[in-house]
């Protein structure tokens, strides 16, 4: 049985609150606060930068895994990096040089993940799969919380799974987009181990609740 980790999305917490949201996640079972990076051009959505990063990486005791949906990545690794990051995932979609990107990430001493939109085939990553960290399959088109998961993706997940044990190495397999505690088993059992979700976790009264449900619906998968 492999350890299902959960990444709750500050895209959905009161900003207002977000200290306060962020502590009761990591308290009640959160293992990745995921940071979802969007330009305005890459995604039809404006949100965090670095700074954002920053301040999170003052209190938060787990890892921050950072979303990129930002047109040039490249660009702006460095300062996501020094900001504190510990992960970093680019889209595959917004990289002319993806295996570059990847060693750029690398070099700042963080784990690089590469993400697919639902149009993007899988074979798209089948030459860098042995140099990533961590897979992201896109479950929703980015830009937005609450939105339904296509079910097409599990499909994805499926080989996605089937690559990355193929690959030999330790490569967390992340989905995100629509996660909740219907869908979170569905993703599970294609092979996902990292789920992320905004929605289904700060959108809800009870965070710690939200977390919970979520986590015993992938209990014993
Ligand atoms: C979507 C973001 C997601 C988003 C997920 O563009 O990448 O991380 O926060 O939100 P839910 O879980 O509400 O679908
Ligand atoms: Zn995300």
């Amino acid at each position: 049985m492999r350890k299902i980790l959960i990444a709750p999305s500050i895209l959905s917490a009161d900003l207002l609150k977000l200290k306060e949201q962020v502590q009761l996640a990591e308290e009640n079972g959160a293992d990745f606060i995921h940071v979802d990076v969007m330009d305005g051009n890459f995604v039809p959505n404006l949100t965090f930068g670095p700074n954002m990063v920053k301040a999170l990486k003052q209190f938060s005791k787990i890892p921050l895994d950072v979303h990129l949906m930002i047109s040039n990545p490249d660009f702006h690794i460095e300062h996501y990096a020094k900001a504190g990051a510990d992960i970093i995932t680019v889209h595959v979609e917004a990289c002319t040089h993806l295996h570059r990107t990847i060693q750029t990430v690398h070099d700042f001493g963080k784990k690089a993940g590469v993400s697919l939109n639902p149009a993007t085939s899988l074979s798209s990553v089948e030459e860098i799969i042995g140099e990533i960290d961590l897979l992201l399959i896109m479950t929703v088109n980015p830009g937005f919380g609450g939105q339904k998961f296509i079910r097409k993706g599990l499909q994805k997940i499926n080989k996605a799974r089937e690559m990355i044990n193929n690959s030999g190495k330790d490569i967390y397999l992340e989905v995100d987009g629509g996660i909740n505690r219907e869908t979170a088993p569905e993703v599970v059992k294609q092979g996902a181990n990292v789920l992320v979700a905004g929605n289904a976790i700060f959108g809800q009264n009870d965070i710690a609740a939200a977390i919970r449900n979520i986590k015993e619906s992938v209990t014993g998968l």
